[in-house]
């Protein structure tokens, strides 16, 4: 990288042929520039020299590009940056310490105290209770919007509804989100849309393509794959019109008092978004990503296309043993032809691929799913999804333990949901353990009881493509 290349600023991505599965290990990064280092290295270092006061000075005016102090960026953190911006189809990305800190920078880019935002009833736990509360003691209230009432979004918009918040595989229902209807909706009315694309990432689907305007990642997920590292990411789409919206957001095309009066969309035309988050909200807020991180994020990245190919056909493995067990109630995943998104799944997702996320409840309901839970062998008991392992929760107790029971109706959690990330083992080993284990839901002596939900089976969605 050149020393224009270091830049702390946020920087638009070149447009590049490559396919996903080169960008995760090629873009962003040429050796010859780093000591002829084969591998990205970390740059551990706090600050960036300076060749004498007036370069001090320009870095600081944005008149030369170039890394200043770590907080609000430094080189290998920009590699990260770069190959998921490219991944996404976006303009540029802001990589930050977790999720969470990429969805908080992300709303306090857009919302401040008497603003509005609609998000989906079905989202991650931590970002309901977000939204909910931490949002709200802020001043900005939320409309908690069912799936079943996504065609009627345009009528919970105010005029200080500043942004639309979907996962678009959500976690841990599985369901994908119909992001057409909504960036639809939302831009009619001039209103940006967020999309999570975390349970997902850019292999599955890609929410630039389907109008959404800022993607949030949390790394810490399928990006990293490894359990080994937390952090975020926040990637402009770089098509939304700010300044045409300007009523609505004039922190984008007024004089910005927290950051040299500049005016944001005419000192960054192609990433303002990404730029807004980077000058105020991650400047301010210090929630950087360490160099150590972001080198073991792209390490991980490197092998998120061949991981997802084995997190796909190991999740259609485990759906069959699923619908067919007699102590399984009901499965949920789009791959199924009774999830209401089957035909959403159809249109969004690429590749052939399947989303990893299991949800499943046992007839035996809290209590068969904490017997089922304590008998696993192979599949891991903690709180995280997106790991090479594989994993299982049961989100009512923990991930979504602090929504009311109103809000884990919405988000179509029951006490005994248990929900399953499938890694990348051998299938064979991950069935063996889902046999066993659900050999012990059962209260002893074992007497399989009936069948209640009648449950259709699994159907690979690249057959039907
Ligand atoms: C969909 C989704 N978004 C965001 C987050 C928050 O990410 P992090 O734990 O990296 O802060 C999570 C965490 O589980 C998640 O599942």
């Amino acid at each position: 990288m050149s020393d224009s290349d270091t830049s702390s600023h946020p920087r638009p991505i070149a447009a590049s042929a490559w396919r996903a599965d080169t960008i995760v290990l090629h873009a962003g990064y040429n050796g010859h520039d780093h000591q002829r280092s084969a591998a990205v290295p970390i740059y551990q270092t706090t600050s960036f020299l300076f060749e004498n006061a007036q370069q001090g000075a320009d870095l600081f005016d944005l008149e030369e590009e170039g890394h200043i102090y770590a907080r609000t960026g430094n080189p290998t953190q920009s590699v990260l940056e770069e190959r998921v911006a490219l991944l996404e189809g976006g303009t540029a990305a802001l990589a930050v310490a977790s999720g969470m800190a990429a969805i908080d920078m992300a709303f306090a880019t857009l919302a401040q105290a008497g603003d509005h935002v609609v998000i989906a009833s079905q989202l991650y736990g931590g970002t309901q209770n977000l939204i909910a509360h931490v949002l709200k003691a802020r001043g900005i209230s939320s409309t908690l919007l069912p799936r079943d009432q996504w065609s009627q979004l345009h009528q919970s918009f105010t005029a200080h509804t500043k942004a639309v918040f979907v996962e678009s595989v959500a976690n841990p229902s599985g369901d994908v989100a119909d992001l057409e209807l909504i960036t639809r909706q939302a831009h009619a009315h001039g209103i940006a849309v967020i999309v999570d694309n975390t349970s997902a990432t850019p292999l599955l689907v890609r929410p630039f393509d389907h109008g959404a305007d800022i993607v949030v990642h949390s790394a810490t997920k399928y990006i990293g794959g490894h359990g080994t590292a937390v952090g975020g990411l926040i990637v402009d789409g770089g098509r939304f019109d700010w300044a045409a919206q300007r009523e609505r957001y004039p922190q984008f095309s007024t004089p910005e008092p927290a950051f040299h009066h500049f005016v944001i969309t005419e000192k960054f035309p192609d990433f303002p978004f990404a730029a807004r988050a980077r000058t105020i909200a991650l400047r301010n807020s210090g929630a950087t990503l360490a160099a150590h991180t972001a080198f073991l994020l792209l390490q991980g990245l490197e092998t998120l296309a061949l991981r997802l190919d084995r997190v796909s056909s190991n999740t259609h493995e485990l759906l069959d043993v699923l619908v067919q067990h007699p102590e399984v109630s009901s499965v949920s995943h789009v791959a199924l032809t009774s999830h209401p998104d089957h035909a959403s799944a159809r249109r969004y997702l690429r590749g052939g691929h399947v989303p990893g996320l299991i949800s499943f409840e046992l007839q035996g309901g809290r209590d068969a799913a904490r017997r089922f839970y304590d008998a696993l062998r192979l599949f891991q008991r903690l709180v995280n999804i997106g790991d090479s392992k594989s994993l299982a929760a049961i989100p009512a107790e923990t991930t979504h333990h602090l929504l009311s029971d109103e809000e884990l109706r919405h988000a179509g959690i029951s006490p005994g949901l248990v929900r399953l990330s499938v890694g990348i083992e051998h299938p064979e080993d991950l069935v063996a353990d889902l046999r066993q284990a659900l050999q012990h839901a059962a209260p002893a002596p074992h007497h399989p009881t009936e069948r209640t939900t009648i449950i259709t089976p699994a159907l690979a969605l690249e057959e039907q493509a």
